[in-house]
């Protein structure tokens, strides 16, 4: 194997010779609770090239632990990757109990649609512990993109507080500076473990957040839908269904489609340049009787520093509050919706 690598690489270092895709292509692992963005985003890593997905971890959220677990062994096995490692991972909420969420994925999670049993086994390693062993195996190599509630990476971090500085990026879908989509003020991943999601965006790696603000920006239509159905193939149809489920949901409640949440966090992973990002300081409510769960962004990055003075407090300067999140402020919408059709149309 080894010789084989040394090869590749003399390759890629020959002038006018490409490196090979699989030589830079991003090392992920989803955590992912599938869902039917979750089964959108999965297909779409597992078809661009620019990704080597190494393991989805599955996480309680959308559906149960039970569920989502046979929901992933389905989705590799529909694209013909038993090479990624599919693992279950927590059962509950860090210090809440559970809130599923059938009413917008269907019952079974995948839009009721149907697929063969999984050919795939699972890898009988916990989720945190295989995150925890990979990102030890591939040092400042890891990119992990949790796309459900963020309870397995908090007991990795807890379990392993070292694997912080070796995990390349953590691509958060959650969150939101722009008001909730379970309540006013909180995003659903967030709000199904907000315990979890302060600890991992204070741990100190780089985290980039995918929340809202540009999902609802993403909103994948009947046009779209009506292109994709043009082709055909395993991948490509059970696409159409889930998407037209969602398109369908999508229009019962007004809207003109369907937020396409957790493709646009693999959409960050696959190429950057799909959206920009503002510097804050995030930090998650965890108290609050009406925001528990919501994002609070420092857009400023500042803080005021209050001095007590016999019975009161007097403003004695601004702070700076060093940020810990990128935030994804705009996207380029119909760049990326056109990019996940090229690489699932037909497959
Ligand atoms: O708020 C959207 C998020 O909640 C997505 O990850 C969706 O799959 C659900 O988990
Ligand atoms: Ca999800």
């Amino acid at each position: 194997m080894l010789c084989a690598c040394l090869a590749i690489a003399a390759l890629a270092a020959a002038p006018g010779v490409a490196a090979s895709p699989q030589a830079k292509a991003r090392k992920v692992i989803i955590d992912t609770d599938p869902g039917t963005d979750d089964a959108i985003a999965i297909l779409l890593a597992l078809n661009s090239p620019e990704l080597d997905v190494r393991a989805l971890t599955v996480v309680p959220g959308n559906v149960t632990a039970a569920q989502g677990l046979q929901n992933a062994l389905k989705l590799v096995s529909l694209a013909n990757r038993c090479d990624v490692a599919v693992a279950g991972g927590a059962e509950h909420p860090l210090f809440q109990k559970l809130i599923t969420a059938e009413f917008w994925h269907g019952k079974n999670g995948l839009a009721n649609v149907e697929l063969p049993a999984p050919k795939c086994k699972a890898d009988t390693r916990f989720g945190p512990d295989l995150i925890i062993q990979m990102v030890h195996e591939a040092p400042h190599e890891i990119t992990l993109v949790p796309i459900g509630p963020e309870t397995n990476i908090a007991l990795a971090v807890l379990k392993d507080p070292s694997i912080v500085p070796l995990v390349k990026e953590v691509i958060v879908m959650g969150g939101s500076i722009s008001g909730g989509n379970v309540n006013a003020a909180a995003e659903a991943n967030i709000y199904n473990d907000p315990e979890a999601a302060q600890i991992v965006f204070q741990a100190g790696w780089p985290v980039t957040m995918v929340g809202l603000d540009v999902g609802n920006e993403t909103l994948f239509g009947r046009k779209h839908l009506a292109q994709l159905a043009k082709t055909h193939g395993p991948q490509n149809d059970f696409m159409v269904s889930v998407l037209d489920f969602l398109v369908k949901l999508s229009e019962k409640f007004g809207d003109t489609g369907s937020p396409m949440y957790d493709p646009l966090a693999v959409g960050e992973a696959i190429d950057s340049t799909l959206m920009k990002t503002q510097a804050m300081h995030v930090d998650v409510e965890t108290r609050g009787e009406f925001s528990r769960g919501e994002t609070v962004a420092n857009r400023r990055n500042e803080i005021e520093r209050n001095v007590l003075h016999g019975d009161r407090y007097i403003i004695e300067g601004v702070d700076h509050v060093k940020p810990n999140v990128e935030v994804c402020t705009s996207v380029e919408g119909e760049r990326f919706i056109q990019l996940f059709i090229s690489r699932i149309e037909g497959k």
